[in-house]
């Protein structure tokens, strides 16, 4: 078992590249299968989700290489349509998008019911509602999913929730489907248009991607070609919020300050300064102590969910009282235990948590129960006075590439033990 060693109370200065983002990577992966020739995807992150999808990959038929860690090369003119294997599937949530995917490709897919976080419920009732409107059968039961069709016909579409999962699925179906396909009240997180253009450099005829509703006509089929992933909005908020957190001055090069914008207005509304250098830099400094602000989780372009936890230990020390409604996942405050033991005053009322500002956290022992609550503890372990140790560090190695050296460049006392 590892754990990282962290000495605080850092103030965090200097500069940060951010990777290729994870949620993108995880569905052009998948995506990869509807093309029949050799696909080149750049700016892939190195984490563990994406070596998981690759063996998965591999099981299938496909020819992976990786001449460096960013980059893979994927083959996949000679995929076998057999079932996935249960047991690596079942280990992550991303693996739903093996569905679309192998359904658009062989018509067939068997997946284990996906794992991932443990976020609360994580319903996939739209996703299947999705490839029903295309005309495939789909059975859930005895930990896995079925979906079959003779043929894909393209249809309509309405999401009752707006999901990302479901968007990018039902955008993987319709591809290779006979005909035209809406999906209406979509999701428009950046990893969403991300897969749309993807799918079009190899040949796809989508649009809209990024509004509310997205139309898909059907090609024949895809070719191979070259791809770069585009930057990861939620790593870059992590480290934007590291630097309010830590009082810090952080220049975040690699990303696309636009994605920001729902986070920077919150950042800016705390009192810190968001400056953006260019389209792709940004900078934030905080020299005082942030002001309270109240937020709320939504779908892209809200408040993202994947930074509450993050935004939660800035919020732990700053002035008075601020609250975070929750509204996309049930079980997103696990990590205000954590900060508790780490002298935070945090409130949990169901979906609303309320944190009473205190004047600094000292080092603990604490635990990450998913990935970004287990970001969230690296920074409160930097900002902290003492020394803390953080725990299930397998949850944070599925989605940040180098997050410790990246951390130790800008000035963190952090380091990764094996117990
Ligand atoms: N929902 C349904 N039915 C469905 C699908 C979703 O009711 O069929 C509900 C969910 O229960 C949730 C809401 O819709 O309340 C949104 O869920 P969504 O489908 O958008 O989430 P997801 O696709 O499973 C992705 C990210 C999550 C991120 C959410 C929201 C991936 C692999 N995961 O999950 O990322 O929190 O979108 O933005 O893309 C993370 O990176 O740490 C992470 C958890």
């Amino acid at each position: 078992m590892e754990k990282f060693v962290i000495n605080g109370k850092t103030r965090l200065k200097g500069e940060v590249s951010i990777s290729g983002a994870k949620n993108a990577a995880v569905a052009i992966l998948p995506a990869t299968l509807l093309v029949n020739g050799i696909c080149t995807i750049e700016n892939l992150p190195n984490i563990s989700d994406i070596n998981i999808y690759c063996d998965i990959l591999k099981t299938l038929g496909v020819k992976i290489s990786r001449p460096e860690p960013n980059t893979v090369i994927v083959d996949t003119r000679f995929v076998s349509c057999n079932d996935a294997p249960l047991e690596m599937t079942g280990k992550f949530r991303a693996s739903y998008y093996l569905i679309g995917s192998l359904l658009g490709r062989c018509h067939k897919a068997v997946v284990g019911m996906p794992g991932g976080c443990k976020l609360g419920a994580r319903p996939i009732d739209q996703h299947a509602k999705a490839f029903e409107a295309l005309g495939a059968t789909v059975e859930i039961g005895q930990g896995k999913i079925m979906a079959t069709a003779e043929k894909l016909v393209g249809g309509s579409i309405y999401l009752d929730t707006v999901s990302v999962g479901a968007t990018i699925n039902a955008i993987l179906a319709s591809v290779l489907a006979d005909g035209t396909t809406t999906i209406e009240n979509v999701a428009k997180e950046p990893h969403v248009v991300d897969i749309a253009n993807f799918l079009n450099t190899m040949g796809a005829d989508i649009h809209g991607a990024g509004t509310d509703i997205i139309k898909i006509n059907g090609v024949k089929e895809l070719h191979g070609g070259t791809y770069s992933i585009v930057p990861d909005q939620i790593e870059a908020g992590t480290f934007m919020l590291a630097a309010v957190a830590t009082r810090g001055d952080i220049i975040i090069k690699n990303c696309i300050t636009k994605h920001l914008d729902p986070l920077s207005a919150k950042i800016r509304e705390m009192g810190a300064i968001v400056e953006e250098i260019s389209g792709d830099t940004i900078r934030v400094c905080c020299n005082e102590r942030p002001k309270n602000v109240d937020i709320k989780t939504l779908p892209y372009p809200g408040f993202p969910t994947d930074l509450q936890s993050p935004m939660g230990v800035a919020l732990s020390t700053a002035e008075g009282t601020s609250m975070i409604a929750e509204t996309i996942w049930e079980s997103r405050f696990q990590y205000t235990a954590e900060l508790n033991r780490m002298g935070a005053k945090i409130n949990v009322q169901g979906k609303v948590a309320f944190f009473e500002g205190v004047d600094e956290l000292y080092g603990s022992i604490v635990s990450a129960s998913d990935l970004r609550a287990g970001a969230a503890l690296v920074i409160a372990g930097i900002a902290a006075n003492g020394t803390t140790e953080v725990h299930n560090l397998q949850y944070i190695d599925r989605g940040y590439e180098n997050i410790e050296e990246k951390f130790r460049a800008l000035g963190a006392d952090i380091k990764r033990v094996t117990e």
